[in-house]
């Protein structure tokens, strides 16, 4: 054999080594815990064959504990890029089976280095999480390299986008980096996200918790709205990713892509002229509305189980996708709290930075009252939802549904935060607060000595009702551009998007904003 080729042989059996990672056993291992290897899952996440490794010779340079003595090749991280529905992506799968995937300073610098191409190819940027954290043995150039792409994610936020898959352990400080980027995805049952894990917390607070209680998929998806997606397995996980791809831009500068659509923009849904109920303290269900407006059904919602009077998600209106925001009247009435609030205002500000129209549908009786609220701050989180409407230059459609009282009115993206088609169903309410409310307030005295009192408030409230519980009202001063057929939404809705493509509007000159946070 020439000595050309036995290079070559060696090329490959390294190549060989460095795919089975931390060795057989430990892949067998993976594999037991109902898990992938870091390869398996970006050969599941990007399109067939089109990977590109990089740095899969880095071995770490730790001499700490005897560690010279054990190294990977690739060490615990493989990176590089690859296409999703042929659109370049970079990515990171850390490998549970070297060093359970734990951080030294070389795995930072693989996956620093293919977030920084990222930035300068303005592509997005896809981490598969699965590590027992910092990797012990290096001590302080472990949180050094956590530190390095922490700063990364910061820089890159709002220019490209960065999304986490949490595929295993992902613990102590570890976490904010998903916590920095775009979107979250865990998958349920291997999955976990906690600052301390179980036997901190017994130590600290005493108190006796699993990890799963603690910090599983469920547990951020309905309780600390950390989770974004919560998948039902790691497969599941790469598929959503995949699908979130086809909603969003490659970076700032471009517009989300744009697909062929079959489904008819002038389709009429009858079925929304009879969809709000007689009675207003009646529900309905504005998946219902959502599904009936946008191309062929297709919903792909965000933090589906956190803040249920709040509905996020994309869609799209004849190919464009957008970014909805809805009250959900079946959940809590569709008021707003300090949770929707802050689930709001996260979405509107993603969609803004890329690019992403918004389309508001408001049926919100107002902001829920308490001290339990108040307690928490619901006057900054109301104003993080206003501030990000407020902010947004995309193109904004409102179509106002039923009520929209006071404060909750002029949040979700009244015309006077820059709303540029606020449109109206003929059974908007549209009004500083609703009739019952407003009467025991103007006529409090008066029915007081009233011969009936009850009867004069209900004819009190009747007038009210007539006045100011229409959107002809708010029409008649151009707050609503026009009232429109409820099953014609869909159109005017497309035509309203169409109008507004070539929407400038800039924000004056600053360094940053000061968002209520
Ligand atoms: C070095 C690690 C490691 C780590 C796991 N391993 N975590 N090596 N540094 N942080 C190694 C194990 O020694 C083991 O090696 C292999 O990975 C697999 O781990 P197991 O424990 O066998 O797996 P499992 O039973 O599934 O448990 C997984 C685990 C546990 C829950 C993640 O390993 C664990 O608790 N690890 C420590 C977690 C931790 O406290 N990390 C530091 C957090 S502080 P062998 O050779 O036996 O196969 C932190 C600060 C970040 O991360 C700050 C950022 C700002």
């Amino acid at each position: 054999m020439s000595s050309q080729l036995e290079k070559v042989k060696e090329l490959i059996e390294l190549r060989q080594e460095a795919r089975l990672g931390g060795g057989q056993k430990a892949i067998d291992k993976q594999h037991e815990r109902g898990k992938y290897t870091a390869r398996e899952r970006i050969a599941q996440l990007l399109d067939e064959g089109s990977f590109e490794e990089l740095d899969m010779f880095v071995r770490h340079r730790c001499t700490n504990f005897g560690q010279e003595k054990k190294s990977y090749l690739g060490d615990g991280v493989v990176t590089g890029y690859g296409t999703i529905d042929g659109r370049l992506v970079y990515v990171f799968a850390q490998d549970f089976t070297v060093f359970g995937g734990s951080l030294s300073e070389t795995m930072a610098l693989k996956i620093c280095k293919i977030m920084d191409m990222a930035m300068k190819m303005g592509a997005p940027v896809i981490g598969l999480n699965d590590s027992g954290g910092a990797r012990i043995q290096e001590g302080i150039n472990a949180l050094a390299g956590y530190a390095e792409i922490f700063q990364r994610n910061i820089m890159a936020s709002g220019v490209i986008p960065q999304i986490s898959a949490i595929l295993g352990p992902c613990a102590g400080g570890a976490v904010y980096s998903p916590a920095l980027t775009d979107f979250t995805i865990m998958a349920k049952g291997i999955s976990y996200m906690f600052l301390t894990g179980p036997k901190v917390v017994k130590t600290v607070t005493g108190e006796d918790v699993t990890q799963d209680a603690l910090g599983g998929a469920e547990v951020h998806s309905a309780k600390s709205g950390v989770c974004h997606f919560a998948a039902e397995d790691g497969e599941d996980a790469l598929r959503i990713i995949r699908k979130l791809f086809s909603y969003i831009p490659q970076n700032n500068m471009e517009e989300p892509p744009l697909v062929e659509c079959n489904d008819p923009i002038d389709r009429l849904e009858d079925s929304l002229n009879e969809i709000i109920p007689d009675s207003a303290t009646r529900p309905y269900d504005m998946y219902e509305v959502i599904g009936a407006i946008v191309d062929n059904g297709e919903f792909l919602e965000v933090q589906r189980d956190y803040a249920r009077n709040l509905i996020v998600g994309f869609a799209r209106f004849n190919g464009q996708a957008v970014g909805i925001v809805a009250n959900q009247p079946k959940y809590l009435a569709g008021v707003l709290d300090s949770n929707a609030s802050r689930k709001g205002a996260r979405f509107v500000r993603f969609c803004d930075a890329f690019n992403i129209p918004l389309v508001t549908l408001v049926d919100v009786p107002g902001f829920l009252p308490g001290t339990g609220q108040e307690y928490n701050g619901v006057i900054l989180h109301g104003a993080k939802l206003l501030y990000a409407f407020g902010e947004a230059t995309v193109p904004k459609v409102t179509v106002t549904l039923r009520k929209s009282y006071g404060g909750s009115h002029i949040v979700m993206s009244c015309k006077q935060l820059r709303g540029d088609m606020n449109y109206a169903w003929p059974t908007a309410e549209i009004a500083v607060m609703g009739g019952a409310g407003a009467v025991e307030v103007l006529y409090a005295r008066e029915a007081k000595t009233a011969e009936n009192p009850a009867e004069f408030l209900a004819e009190k409230e009747a007038e009210y009702n007539k006045l100011f519980c229409n959107p002809y009202n708010a029409a008649k001063y151009g707050y609503i551009d026009d009232v429109i057929e409820p099953r014609n939404t869909r159109f005017r809705i497309i035509r309203a998007l169409q109008q507004l493509a070539t929407k400038k509007v800039t924000n004056p000159a600053k360094k940053h904003g000061n968002i209520p946070l």
